[in-house]
């Protein structure tokens, strides 16, 4: 860890933490509450790297003033969260659940009374099962359903949430949920996926269009992003040739503009093609990009790491294939750690779209095994190095002209990681799953003690 003094950023920067619905709120049966596709994907064999469920989690459905009670204690000036759409509408259509809408009532007001700026994701990837049964994000009907839902949704917290972001990370949602079927909804639909594409983009622009009906606050997306490394097939830069090159193309295209030209620049890459035997014409109906393209305040961006890209295997269908970047360290995840690469795709984007609206960091973090030692105290050095180095890349990315709002680090506290279960701790607090219990990490009074200094 660096003892340079780390920079100041402008006044009003928002320091931030992050967590979604599922990985944290438990309480799958309370308030009326109807099933997800990850309820239903957690309780089938061998889905979940260490046999768990999200029934429980943190349990913040029922701890959430503690919770916010440690964000106070931590200077946060955002806290950004996710509301599960089951919560408000059990089987994704109808009225909403004044049960499940209150919940998130108490949240926001909690938050606000400790000066903490509500940030809401309508989707963090827990569709109403009752939607997947219909078909879920292959079926148009999905999209005008999301609307529907962030239309009740602004109606109750349209005048206290101060960020709204639409879907988080689509990508991943697609690539991992409905193409290597590793997550929610477990599906792998390969050259039948677009149709997925496309909904989750028409659903944000409806989404769009309904939070602007019922409240002033900026609206944005929360993307994964990544620099897209070419190299050779031994992982290094040094080695790559014209065609690694052009296959980390397609990779880009795919990773980090399939879900962001329609956005920014109101039409699809070239090469979507590549994604569908079906005729697009018949998906993408006259209009439809017109919604999706509405104008943004803001774009949240999901930063955790490069992706190393060579030419693809000789005969594979797939046009690239995927390297271990070479020569950094690595989180108990296996993700390279390199800070540099956050502020190689802030400028990336500044770069590529003239109209990029002002970014939040809405994610970055690390997983590591912190475990109390003998005192109970939890010394994760490795998460502060981590969070010095991707900040002081914020601010280098800042210097060189890229307008920031925020940074939300990922977690709050450590949470229920998808296919992995609890097996990846990424929080600034820790929690022992068995009894519940919170204690926060070192990391928790060294993000503290950055925030205080900031103005
Ligand atoms: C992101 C997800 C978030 C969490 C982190 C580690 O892709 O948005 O829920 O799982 O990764």
């Amino acid at each position: 860890m660096t003892q340079t003094p780390m920079p100041s950023f402008p006044a009003g920067f928002r320091w931030g933490a992050a967590t979604a619905a599922y990985q944290i709120e438990g309480g799958v049966n309370e308030g009326g509450r109807g099933a997800s596709i990850w309820d239903t994907f957690s309780h089938e064999p061998d889905r979940i790297a260490d046999g768990s469920t999200g029934d429980v989690t943190c349990d913040h459905y029922h701890q959430y003033a503690a919770d916010v009670a440690l964000m106070a204690e931590l200077g946060l000036r955002a806290y950004r969260f996710s509301i599960a759409w089951p919560r408000i509408q059990p089987t994704g259509a109808g009225p909403a659940n004044p049960e499940g809408l209150a919940f998130y009532d108490r949240l926001v007001d909690s938050l606000l009374s400790h000066g903490i700026e509500p940030a809401a994701t309508l989707y963090h990837w827990d569709l109403p099962q009752a939607l997947q049964d219909a078909g879920g994000w292959q079926n148009r009907d999905t999209a005008a359903r999301f609307g529907e839902y962030a239309d009740a949704v602004a109606t109750a917290l349209g005048d206290r949430v101060k960020l709204w972001m639409t879907l988080n990370e689509p990508f991943i949602h697609y690539a991992v949920g409905h193409l290597l079927g590793i997550h929610a909804p477990g599906l792998n639909l390969y050259q039948s996926s677009f149709p997925v594409v496309h909904h989750m983009l028409l659903g944000h622009g409806l989404a769009v269009a309904a939070l602007r009906r019922h409240s002033s606050s900026p609206v944005a997306i929360a993307n994964n992003y990544t620099p897209v490394w070419a190299t050779g097939p031994d992982g290094t830069r040094e080695s790559a040739t014209d065609v690694d090159v052009a296959a980390a193309g397609v990779y880009d295209t795919f990773h980090n503009r399939l879900f962001t030209d329609p956005l920014l620049l109101g039409r699809y890459p070239d090469g979507v093609e590549r994604l569908s035997t079906m005729d697009l014409d018949s998906i993408v109906l006259d209009g439809d990009l017109a919604v999706i393209g509405a104008p943004l305040d803001a774009l949240g961006v999901n930063y955790y790491q490069p992706t190393a890209i060579s030419a693809p295997e000789p005969d594979s269908p797939i046009p690239f294939s995927l390297q271990t970047v070479q020569g950094y360290p690595t989180t108990s995840f296996g993700w390279p750690v390199v800070p540099d690469g956050l502020r190689q795709l802030l400028t990336l984007l500044h770069e590529r779209y003239p109209n990029l609206p002002p970014i939040w960091v809405t994610e970055n973090g690390c997983a590591y095994d912190d475990e109390p030692g003998p005192d109970r105290s939890i010394v994760d050095d490795k998460r502060i190095t981590y969070l010095d180095g991707h900040i002081r890349a914020l601010h280098a990315a800042m210097g060189a002209g890229v307008a920031v709002h925020g940074y939300c680090t990922w977690s709050m506290m450590d949470n229920w990681e998808w296919a992995e279960g609890f097996t990846k701790r990424f929080g600034l607090v820790h929690v022992d799953f068995p009894t519940l219990q919170r204690t926060p990490k070192a990391s928790f009074a060294w993000y503290r003690d950055l925030i205080r200094q900031q103005p």
